[in-house]
C-alpha cells in the first residue's frame, strides 16, 4: 500500500475513470485520495468508497503530493492560477492530461515552482488496462509519478512533441478499436448470431488478438501468417476487406484526427 496523496482536480470522464482504476487497484488508500469538480453532486458513490470529494481545488492540493489535471484544456491554465499559492516545491507535482498545453504553457503559469509533467491515458483506465504517455521537460520521471499510471494499466514515456500523436493513437484509440469492435457485431449478426453472443465472441476474439501481441511481442502480420490457409475463408475475407479500404480507411482516420488537433 502507497503512502502517496493523490487529488483528480476536474471529476469528469477521464477523471472519475482514472479514480475507479485507482480504487479498483487498492495500491492507494481512499482517504489519501482527493477528486474535485465544481458540481460534486454526481460524484458522491466515490464518497461512500471513503475518497475525499470536494469543490475546493485550493484544498485539494493542499492535503495532496501527486495533482492531476484532468481538465479541459480551456480550463487548465485558469485553476492552475487558483492553485499556484498552494503549490509546494518540497511536496507537489503537477500531471496535466489536457490535450494541447504545452509544458512550456504550464509553466508560464507556475513559474516552474514545481515539477510539472502531462500524460496521456485512456478510459480503460477505468478497468485498469489504461496505457499513459508520460512526457517530461527533465531526463527523468519521478517514479511516483510512474507508479500512480501503472496502477491503472502501462506506462510509456514520450518526447513531449509526440503528445498529439500519443492523442490520437491512444486516447481516440479506445473510440476507433470500439468501432472495429461493433462492425465485427454486426457482421456477426448478419451471418447468424443474436447480438448478445457475436459481442461475447467478438470481445474475447479482440482481447486475445491483443494479448498474442503484448505477450509474444510479434508483429501482427506474423500472427496473421498464422490464420490465413492458402485460398481459405481468412484470406479471402481480409482481402476482400482490403479492397474495399480497411487499412487505408484506418490511416487516414488516425492522421485526420492528428490533423484536428493541430488545427
Ligand atoms: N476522455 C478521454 O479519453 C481523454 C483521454 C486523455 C486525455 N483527455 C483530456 O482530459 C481532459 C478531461 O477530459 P474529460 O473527457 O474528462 O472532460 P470532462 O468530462 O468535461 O471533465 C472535466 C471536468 O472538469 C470539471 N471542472 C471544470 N471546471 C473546473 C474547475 N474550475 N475546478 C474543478 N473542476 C472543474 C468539470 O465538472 P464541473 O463542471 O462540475 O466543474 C468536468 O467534470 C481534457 O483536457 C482531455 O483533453 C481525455
Amino acid at each position: 500500500m502507497k503512502d502517496t496523496k493523490i487529488a483528480i482536480i476536474g471529476g469528469g470522464n477521464l477523471g472519475q475513470s482514472i479514480l475507479k482504476g485507482l480504487l479498483a487497484n487498492k495500491e492507494y488508500l481512499p482517504k489519501n485520495i482527493t477528486i474535485t469538480k465544481r458540481n460534486i453532486s454526481e460524484l458522491s458513490v466515490f464518497e461512500k468508497s471513503g475518497v475525499n470529494v470536494i469543490p475546493d481545488n485550493s484544498k485539494a492540493v493542499t492535503n495532496s503530493d501527486i495533482i492531476i489535471l484532468a481538465l479541459k484544456p480551456y480550463t487548465v491554465l485558469t485553476v492552475l492560477d487558483e492553485i499556484l499559492p498552494k503549490l509546494d516545491p518540497k511536496k507537489h507535482e503537477l500531471v496535466s492530461l489536457a490535450s494541447g498545453v504545452s509544458i512550456a504553457q504550464l509553466n508560464d503559469v507556475i513559474q516552474n515552482k514545481v515539477p510539472i509533467y502531462r500524460a496521456m491515458p485512456n478510459t480503460a483506465s477505468k478497468v485498469g488496462e489504461a496505457i499513459t504517455c508520460i512526457a517530461s521537460n527533465t531526463k527523468n520521471i519521478n517514479p511516483r509519478i510512474e507508479d500512480c499510471f501503472q496502477s491503472i494499466g502501462s506506462t510509456i514515456q514520450i518526447d513531449e512533441e509526440l503528445m498529439d500523436a500519443a492523442t490520437v493513437l491512444g486516447a481516440c484509440g479506445i473510440a476507433f478499436a470500439l468501432r472495429f469492435i461493433r462492425s465485427m457485431v454486426q457482421g456477426g449478426v448478419q451471418i447468424g448470431f443474436d447480438s448478445k453472443t457475436a459481442s461475447e465472441i467478438v470481445n474475447q476474439t479482440v482481447k486475445g488478438a491483443a494479448a498474442l501481441l503484448v505477450e509474444e511481442g510479434n508483429h501482427p502480420e506474423f500472427e496473421i501468417d498464422k490464420v490465413t490457409t492458402p485460398k481459405g475463408c481468412t484470406i479471402v475475407g481480409l482481402n476482400e476487406m482490403e479492397h474495399n479500404g480497411f487499412s487505408s480507411a484506418l490511416i487516414k482516420g488516425i492522421t485526420k484526427s492528428h490533423d484536428a488537433i493541430e488545427a
